[in-house]
Order: structure tokens, then sequence, then C-alpha cells
């Protein structure tokens, strides 16, 4: 794990400076955050206008709380945060977590210099200015004046963007997508994405890292940084500013040098991460991610009621670079058994509009036990003749009793009976999505990351091998006379 950043992620004790009185104020709802959030670490708030603040005793500075802090949340105005840099610097705090806005993004990149050259002299690191604040569910630890209820999961979000940041928290809950992590990045004055994917490639709670970039300020270090994550777990990347118009707005909102996408899109294949264009996409990888990260083998099936979804799905695989292979001889005769005659059992394979559950189960089952089957895609069109809840638990029960860790992604259609069986696959760990097209498009997620993986492992050992070359070349030039 990055010790560096371990505190900022397991603090001992927190303080919040500028914890208001007044319950609409931030300072208020971060310290009501980090209360109901069920931290167990020691939490001070700082006001010196208040005696008690939601029940716990205020301290008029951070130097005069008695114990020790790891992590200090400030929410006071941009020309109060100087001072308590210098207050904070001598009470061996580790962390300033930076909430006010006032710096780079309106002009004044010498308030932000200072904080960081302060901060820094005190050995203190700063997340921030600009944010949101960040979350960390292993630590039970909402310091955000984002939602407050956050569900646990393996999926870490990094945005740049607050709005978004806060926006994807819902969208989680809703989505019934668990988050490890949100950290808001805000301005990066010192830590930046770099930091953070390094602490969260290394952290066990987290299964995938969707970051919202506008900008980086050292693109090496970030390609670096993407690329060991990329080899580890998947780092799928909303970059913001693809236009020029997009790039200026970035550049006002953050105050980021956003470079031209042309050149981000090589950055990010260079480091394995998968670029999307919208936080719909994300999300739907996320789910999958959450669910599955091994690498499957090439053979997917398909497996439909409807003819035209099967075609669809098919479609989108193959544009993602997917395509559909022959089904082994032996399971088209197994499918010869129960499916009416008028079925297809080629693949994708039709098993018909009036299909009852129970054909759903067989085709699983024996697909899931088949050794040259890699991964299923399940479709659902709903029908007058079929039941959405009970073909979703003959997907369940097929999947929990084989237990063979393959990726089954489903792709149910239909009215709100099917939005109630997406969510009870959902829970019950088979990545679910209400149209063929986003289902097949997940799962070719599965092989994409597979393939930026190969790039970045190619990329590393022509590396290496450069390195040993240069390396040699220098010995044999050392020992010539
Ligand atoms: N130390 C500790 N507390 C202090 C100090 C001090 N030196 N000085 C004042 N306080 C107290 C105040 O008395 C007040 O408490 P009270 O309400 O009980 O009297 C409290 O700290 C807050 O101070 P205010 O001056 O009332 O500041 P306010 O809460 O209005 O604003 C804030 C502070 C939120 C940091 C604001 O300046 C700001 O930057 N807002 C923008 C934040 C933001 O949007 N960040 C980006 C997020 S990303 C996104 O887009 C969502």
């Amino acid at each position: 794990m990055a010790e560096h950043l371990r505190k900022l992620f397991y603090p001992r004790a927190v303080a919040v400076v500028g914890a208001s009185r007044d319950p609409s104020k931030i300072g208020h709802i971060v310290l009501r955050n980090i209360l109901s959030g069920g931290y167990q670490g020691r939490v001070y708030p700082v006001n010196p206008n208040a005696e008690e603040i939601l029940g716990l005793r205020a301290y008029p500075s951070v130097s005069s709380i008695p114990g020790q802090v790891d992590v200090v949340v400030v929410a006071v105005p941009a020309h109060k945060v100087l001072e308590v840099v210098e207050d904070a610097g001598g009470s061996g705090a580790e962390y300033l977590v930076v909430l006010s806005s006032g710096f780079k993004e309106v002009g004044r990149a010498d308030l932000e210099r200072g904080l960081v050259e302060r901060a820094r002299r005190h050995g203190m690191r700063v997340l921030g200015p600009n944010i949101f604040g960040y979350v960390y569910t292993p630590s039970r630890l909402n310091a955000s004046f984002g939602p407050s209820n956050v569900l646990p999961g393996g999926v870490a979000f990094i945005s740049q963007s607050g709005a978004l940041g806060i926006a994807l928290m819902g969208y989680s809950v809703v989505e019934g997508v668990g988050v490890s992590g949100v950290v808001s990045m805000g301005n990066k004055a010192d830590i930046d994405d770099a930091d953070i994917l390094e602490f969260l490639r290394e952290d066990p709670r987290t299964k995938v890292i969707i970051a919202y970039v506008e900008g980086v300020t050292d693109g090496r270090r970030f390609l670096e940084a993407a690329s060991s994550v990329s080899l580890r777990k998947p780092l799928v990347v909303l970059k913001a500013g693809r236009t020029e118009t997009g790039a200026k707005a970035a550049a006002s909102h953050t105050g980021s040098l956003s470079s031209g996408p042309a050149l981000w899109e090589g950055v990010l294949r260079q480091a394995g991460a998968l670029q999307v264009r919208d936080v719909e996409t994300a999300f739907d990888y996320a789910k999958l991610f959450s669910a599955f990260n091994a690498l499957p083998g090439p053979n997917v099936l398909v497996v439909t009621n409807g003819g035209g979804a099967g075609v669809q799905a098919t479609d989108t695989l193959a544009e993602n670079g997917v395509y559909l292979r022959e089904l082994p001889a032996d399971y088209v005769s197994y499918l010869r058994t129960f499916l009416p005659e008028f079925a297809s059992t080629r693949n994708p394979v039709d098993i018909t509009g009036g299909a009852p559950d129970e054909f759903y189960y067989l085709a699983l089952r024996r697909a899931l036990e088949h050794p040259e089957i890699h991964a299923i895609l399940v479709l659902y069109c709903q029908t007058m003749t079929t039941n959405p809840l009970r073909t979703a638990e003959a997907v369940v029960r097929a999947v929990e009793e084989v237990g063979s860790g393959k990726p089954v992604v489903a792709g149910f259609v239909g009215s709100e009976e099917v939005r109630r069986a997406i969510s009870y696959l959902l829970e019950r760990g088979v990545p679910a999505y209400p149209t063929p097209e986003r289902a097949a498009q997940a799962l070719a997620a599965l092989y994409r990351y597979a393939a930026l993986r190969r790039v970045v492992e190619r990329r590393l050992e022509y590396l290496r091998t450069i390195g040993e070359r240069t390396r040699l070349l220098g010995e044999r030039r050392a020992v010539q006379p």
C-alpha cells in the first residue's frame, strides 16, 4: 500500500476547521457526514466562535486540540486558509483537505502556491483546494459535503469535477453500484491523480477505478501510475475537454491545461486505460468490473428469447472486436433435446419468444459447465407468456449451482417488472442492463481491457529491453581501453 497516503484514508483523528453551527453551511454538513457515516476515529470540530457543535466540544484552533490529528478538513473562506495552515502546521497533522474555492480557478495562483509551500514546510500534503472532500468506505469515512448514504463496494471514483463527483455518488446508490472511495481532486495543487491512483492500485477493497480527468500537470507521471494500475485492475477514464471548446471550459473550471484529444487518446491507450465518453458507460463498466476482472477465453455464447436482441448484441460485440464463434457440437445437440424445432441453435442461440425460464436455466447451466464456452450474454425481452423475475431467478440459479466464475452478463428489456429483475440480478452479482447493446458493450469491455493490458505489458517489456541494452552498452564502453 502507498504508505504516504495511508493516513489520509485510515486517519486516527480528523479535525474540521470551519465546522459551522449553521446546518446549511458546508462545514456543518461535512462534520455531520463524518459522524453519521460511522467513522470510528476521533473527530474534532474547530470553530473559534462556538462551544459545541453536533454534540462535540469545539476547539478554537487545530493547535489547541489535545490529541494527535492526522487529517484537517478546511472549510473556511480562501482568505483565511493560510492562517489555518500555519496553525495546523505545529499539530503534527499530515494532510490538509481544503474544500475552499477561490484559488487558481479564479486567478489566485499565488494564494494556491502559498498554501502548498506553507503546508510542505510543515510536512503536510494538500488535497484540493476547491473540492467537495473525500469518502473511503473501508474506514467508514465520509469527509465530504456530498450525499450521506454511500453504498460500500468495490468502485473508486477520482473526480476533478466536484459536481460530477457528487452526482456519481448519488448515481451509485440508484444503480446499486457500491463504492470503496470517492476523491474530489479539484485544483490538484499538490496531491494529484497519480498519487491517488498509486494508493488505489494497492487497495484490496478497490476492484475498478473511474477517473474523471480534465487535465494533468505531470503527464509522464500520470502515464506511469495509470499503466501500473491497468496491470492490476481496470481504470476507466472519462476525459473531459475532448473538443477545443470543452478544453477551454475545463481551463476555466479547475484551471487545468488540457492537451489535444488525439494526444490524450494515445496516452490513455498506452496506459491501458479504458476511455469512455459518458457517465452511463463508465457506470456500465464499473458494474461489470465489480463482478469480474479475470480475462475470459474467446468463446462468447449469446442466449436470447428475441432474434432482434440477439442480432443487436452480435453487432455491438463485433463493433467492439468480439466475434461470435460456432458453438461446440455437443452443446448444440444438447440444446436440441429441449428446444422447439423452430428455435435457432446457432450462436446467438434463440430459445424463442415463449421460452419458459427453465430453457434459460438449462441452456445456461450446461454452457457454464462446458470448457469451450468462456463467457455468456443472456438476453431477455419481456413477453406476455414469460415472467422477468422468474427468468432472472433461473439465471442466478444456474450461476450459483455451477459456480464457475465465468462472466455472465444480462440484458433485460421491458417494463417496470424488468427493472425489478435487473435489480435482483445486480444484487446477486450478475451485471445486468436494460438493453442488449449496453450489456454487449459491457461484456466486450472485458476483452478490451485484456487487449489494453497486453499493450501495457508490451510497452513495459520494450522499455525494459531498451534499458537493458543501454546498460550493456554502458558496461562495454566502460571496459574498453
Ligand atoms: N477557524 C475555524 N472556524 C472559523 C474560522 C477559523 N479561523 N473563522 C471562521 N470560522 C467559522 C465561522 O464562524 C463559521 O461558523 P459559524 O457559521 O458557526 O459562525 C464557519 O467557520 C464557516 O465560516 P464562514 O465564514 O461562514 O464560511 P462559509 O461557510 O460561508 O464558507 C466555504 C466557507 C464553504 C469554504 C466557502 O468559502 C467556499 O469556498 N465555498 C465553495 C466550496 C466549494 O464549492 N468547493 C468546491 C466543491 S466542488 C463542487 O462544485 C460541488
